[in-house]
């Protein structure tokens, strides 16, 4: 009973999201992780997938007016839909969340024109 609630539920959630289950040998597979954590509590964690995605975070502990703030940043990179790469890297802490994309790589930023049709009705 307890599995077809959990069943029911997934069915439900994925219903509501409009998303479709994940077939499990399609799925993207991790072929590298990696996590340190230091004695400071600072970390460090890498992973990459098959499909070409990879992460890199650091995260460290910041004494700023006697408080331990904790201070971050990273890089991500996918393959997007459009079988383009896009490679991110990002920080966060006091200043809030930053994103920008890593400037060693062209980004193709021309709108597609069906998508400005389809904006149009
Ligand atoms: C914590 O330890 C890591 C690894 O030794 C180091 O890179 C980092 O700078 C340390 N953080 C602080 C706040 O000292």
């Amino acid at each position: 009973m307890k599995l077809n609630l959990s069943f029911l539920t997934i069915i439900t959630c994925c219903h509501v999201l409009n998303l479709q289950p994940i077939n499990i040998d399609e799925a993207p597979q991790i072929v590298s992780y990696e996590f340190v954590q230091h004695p400071n509590s600072s970390y460090y964690y890498a992973y990459e997938t098959s499909d070409g995605q990879e992460k890199k975070e650091f995260g460290n502990f910041i004494e700023i007016n006697g408080n331990k703030v904790l201070s971050v940043e990273g890089s991500y990179r996918f393959t997007a839909d459009d079988g383009v790469e896009r490679k991110f890297k990002y920080t966060a802490g006091v200043n809030g969340f930053h994103v920008e994309p890593d400037n060693s790589i062209e980004f193709d930023d021309r709108i597609d024109p069906n998508i400005i049709k389809s904006l149009l009705g």
